[in-house]
């Protein structure tokens, strides 16, 4: 239990040997290393056999630990049990009842194939199977170290008993933990299988207690088992499918990200994997939401055709290969992007699936009059495209602007009625989500009501999020084009240094692109000439030092990804430098304003760094802090 410490480890250097003859190793030395590789710790062996259950049609698996399964690990199964003359061939390597061609490995829908999970078990620990198929008298149980065959009483199915793991083999039990952390390893690895097989129930005793339990049921309530009802509450429904991939699961809202990547769950056709690619996909769907450290919490299932996933290139199973990679990312980036989209404020209080009183919120949104603003503000909020006849009059949105894309429906005449001088009525003000704003403190929050009670908003941290999509709207809808800029009367120069400088200089057609003209005056000083039309307010100097940080730190000729990817963070800081300052007071119809169009914006919910934008303090809450029975 004890490592050596590294420094007064032996350095066992090479040594050129006499020529020594070539042996071919017996049978159980060639298991052992083969068990090497699959069977690690009590967990490994907790797989493979909950695998072999399940595999067996079992619908109940219960297991029972000693030791945190390094004394003892018995799982038995109601499947469908194994005949007593095909016993001792389940204990050889080699053989397997699942496939028997090459092709059937190619379309292997079973979680085991290669027939050596039980051969590899048997020969680190002291093995028996007892079992009974459906029409036999009574089971048999054989005990792998003797052969010993015998009669023995259980129902159909399977009971496969490991005793004394790694006893043969003194090194690999000194790499275990306590028993405590091998448990925990055991019951993530039953937590995996729990997740991808709700109508099979489970459960798991160690030192004779019960330590946990699953149910067989929906798939919904066996993730809100396993993961907990605040992920449930805390997560967004996802699906999709694209040709022969359908994809479904939750992604959790930013908010519920963690320190350590131990919520990921990746399933691909019903197996637990560790996968970079999806991960990958996951990871840059939460780019913007997500601060750099923190780690989405997520569950996802991939139904892929067998035939374009090989299952066969790890040894326990748990990576797998993709004929079509690339279109297995892109599924689960814009799956996971569009789940995370949604927001709270849009989907109403309900928070899960598509209800209708969400429906109805989100109708409501679109009908609701977005109130007059001030000019500056128009430019930098985005407004619904108006309707023909009203463009003639004088448009209150920078002419170069795309139309907003609207995901909930909004826009239209209704919406630009409200806009000419329409009041809320009060049906409208209930059915806004984010609520009626009454007041502004501390130069920071806005504070509202809705039907749940108290609503209060980071106005800045909202705004930034508003303007932010904005801006990478106006930059796919321009694909190449540069964003829309305004040439200034009066330029703008100031102080730079000699890296500001360099960096003007050598990312000029980059600035163009964002609205940005800058030059150099001298070898100390820049000038810009024109700022982006949807930074009216922005601080130009400012905001172009920003920018140069921003770009001097892009490392030179990425892929297009990390391109895009700097773009999306240039937008981000040049969102922060266009989003409303703290101390600005607002009117009551620029607060409504604001509410209105988070609303309607995506990922409303977090600002660009993954902190919240708003918070929902219930009236229960209120009456809780004012000691108020109801
Ligand atoms: N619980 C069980 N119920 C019924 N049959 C079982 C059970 N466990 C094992 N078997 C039988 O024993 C065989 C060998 O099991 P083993 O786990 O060693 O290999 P496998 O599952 O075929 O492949 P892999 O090595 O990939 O797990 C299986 O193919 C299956 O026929
Ligand atoms: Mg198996």
């Amino acid at each position: 239990m004890n490592p050596t410490p590294l420094a007064a480890a032996p350095n066992p250097a090479p040594r050129a040997g006499p020529i020594r003859r070539i042996l071919e190793l017996p049978d159980e030395l060639v298991s052992q290393i083969a068990a090497g590789e699959v069977v690690e710790r009590p967990a490994s062996v907790v797989r493979e056999l909950v695998d072999n259950a399940l595999d067996a049609g079992a619908t109940q698996i219960t297991l029972r630990l000693m030791a945190g399964g390094v004394r003892s690990i018995v799982v038995e199964d109601d499947g469908c049990g194994i005949e007593p003359q095909d016993l001792p061939l389940a204990l050889k390597r080699h053989a397997t009842s699942k496939i028997a061609s090459l092709a059937d490995l190619e379309s292997v829908t079973t979680m085991g194939f290669r027939g050596e999970a039980l051969a590899a078990v048997a020969s680190v620990s002291d093995l028996s199977l007892t079992s009974r198929t459906a029409g036999a008298a009574h089971a048999w149980r054989l005990h792998a170290r003797t052969g010993e065959l015998q009669a023995a009483a259980r129902a159909q199915g399977s009971t496969v008993e490991v005793d004394e793991l790694f006893f043969s083999t003194p090194a690999r039990r000194k790499f275990l933990k306590t028993d405590a952390t091998e448990l925990a390893h055991a019951l993530d690895a039953v937590r995996r299988h729990a997740l991808a097989r709700p109508e099979v129930g489970f459960a798991v005793w160690h030192e004779g207690r019960l330590v946990a339990q699953w149910r067989a049921g929906s798939e919904l309530a066996r993730l809100a088992d396993v993961l907990g009802a605040d992920f449930m509450a805390a997560s967004r429904p996802l699906q999709a499918e694209r040709g022969p991939l359908a994809l479904h699961g939750r992604a959790g809202q930013p908010e519920v990200a963690r320190a350590r990547a131990d919520m990921q769950y990746v399933f691909v056709n019903g197996r637990f994997v560790r996968d970079r690619l999806i991960s990958h996909a996951v990871r840059s769907a939460y780019e913007d939401q997500l601060h750099g450290a923190r780690q989405p919490a997520y569950v996802l299932f991939l139904r892929i055709a067998p035939e374009l996933v090989d299952v066969n290139v790890h040894p326990t199973k748990i990576e797998v290969r993709f004929r079509d990679g690339r279109a297995v990312h892109q599924a689960v980036r814009f799956a996971v992007e569009d789940a995370l989209a949604a927001t709270r404020a849009t989907l109403g209080s309900t928070r899960d699936t598509h209800s209708a009183a969400a429906d109805a919120a989100i109708a409501a949104v679109a009908a609701a009059p977005t109130a007059a603003l001030p000019r500056a503000w128009q430019a930098s909020l985005a407004l619904p495209e108006a309707p023909p006849s009203v463009r003639e009059s004088a448009p209150p949105w920078p002419a170069s602007d795309p139309p907003r894309r609207t995901p909930q429906g909004s826009g239209g005449l209704a919406a630009w009625a409200g806009l000419l001088g329409g009041a809320a009525t009060s049906a409208d003000t209930a059915a806004w989500p984010l609520g009626r704003a009454v007041a502004q403190i501390g130069g920071v929050y806005v504070l509202a009501e809705n039907q749940q009670g108290l609503v209060v908003v980071d106005m800045h941290a909202a705004h930034e999020r508003i303007v932010y999509e904005r801006l990478k709207r106006a930059a796919q809808a321009g694909g190449e084009r540069p964003l829309p800029a305004q040439p200034l009367l009066i330029p703008i120069s100031f102080a730079a240094t000699a890296a500001e400088v360099a960096t003007a200089e050598a990312e000029a057609d980059t600035l163009h692109a964002l609205g940005l003209d800058v030059s150099l005056l001298s070898a100390t000083t820049l000038v810009v000439r024109s700022r982006p039309a949807a930074l009216p307010d922005a601080d130009l100097a400012e905001l172009t030092r920003s920018v140069l940080a921003e770009l001097g730190s892009v490392e030179a000729g990425g892929a297009s990804r990390l391109v895009q990817r700097a773009r999306d963070d240039i937008l981000a800081t040049m969102a922060c430098h266009g989003a409303v300052r703290a101390n600005r007071r607002l009117t009551l119809e620029e607060m409504n304003a604001l509410l209105r169009e988070m609303e309607t914006t995506e990922r409303a919910d977090t600002c660009n760094h993954g902190r919240p934008t708003w918070r929902q303090v219930t009236m229960k809450e209120l009456d809780a802090l004012f000691l108020r029975g109801r």
